[in-house]
């Protein structure tokens, strides 16, 4: 994994859009897998301002959304899918049809993840995946003890994911308790894969998914198996992991990120 730490959460945003941006300019087909959630939305207003400003142009960028929680259509405010509606896919020049999620209201949940996969391979696999992570080490909703190898499937949400995102809903009870999510498999069959990380809250889950065993009970150090992880976080995030003069430190601007990321 490639760990560089920034001072707070605009230097974390400020770095992923600095990646995206590359990434993006100049491919011509870009299929891109992604997350939801608090962390990553600093990330999407700053790609819809680049948009805005006719840095980034999505108009040849494929998308396939890691997760969505059972039970909810796509114009439920809770939904990801209005999520993603609101903060980036209706700001944006993305193609409609190039658009993809998982359905929370599925017929067959089974089928619906088969050809959700088999859509991800038709356009010729994710180039680059955005992750977040779970106070308890998930990555979409691969909840702890979820197999490395999972592929896309529905899963049961743990009480913390849904203690922790009991902030979007109006009560505890209208939480979906189950999820359609990309497998952990699936995850790792990415090209490469960009988490993000900011916050103490996080801090437990990305010292185990960096320097603690691979193990299912922290899905997300199946990252450890993936040869290209840039791993983005704040010092608060960082703040227990010990080898930490491994890992690049980019505070206070010390390093521009101009040239960073390689070919
Ligand atoms: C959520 C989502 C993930 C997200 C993660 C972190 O439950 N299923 O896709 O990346 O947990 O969310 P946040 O950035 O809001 O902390």
């Amino acid at each position: 994994m490639l760990v560089t730490i920034h001072s707070d959460e605009k230097g974390v945003a400020d770095y992923a859009y600095e990646f995206v941006r590359q990434k993006l300019e100049g491919s011509k087909n870009f299929v891109m897998g992604l997350a939801s959630g608090g962390t990553i939305l600093r990330l999407f207003r700053k790609m819809v301002d680049g948009f805005a400003g006719g840095e980034l142009d999505f108009s040849n960028v494929h998308t396939f959304n890691l997760d969505e929680y059972v039970g909810l259509k796509p114009d439920h405010p809770q939904s990801y899918a209005y999520f993603m509606g609101e903060h980036l896919f209706g700001l944006v020049n993305l193609k409609e049809e190039n658009i993809h999620f998982l359905s929370g209201v599925a017929e067959s949940v089974e089928g619906h993840c088969h050809h959700y996969e088999k859509q991800i391979k038709e356009v010729g696999g994710i180039d680059l995946q955005i992750l977040g992570i779970g106070r308890n080490g998930h990555i979409g909703f691969n909840e702890p003890t979820s197999s490395l190898a999972s592929r896309t499937r529905m899963v049961t949400l743990t009480q913390e994911t849904i203690l922790d995102n009991q902030r979007f809903f109006p009560g505890n009870e209208d939480v979906p308790r189950h999820a359609l999510t990309m497998g952990v498999g699936t995850i790792l069959e990415a090209k490469e894969v960009l988490l993000l990380a900011t916050g103490p809250e996080k801090s437990q889950a990305l010292a185990s998914m960096i320097e603690g065993p691979v193990a299912a009970v922290c899905p997300a150090s199946a990252l450890q198996m993936h040869p290209r992880v840039p791993v983005v976080c704040d010092e608060a995030a960082a703040q227990r992991l010990i080898y930490t003069e491994h890992y690049e430190k980019m505070i206070d601007n010390e390093k521009s990120v101009e040239g960073q990321f390689g070919p």
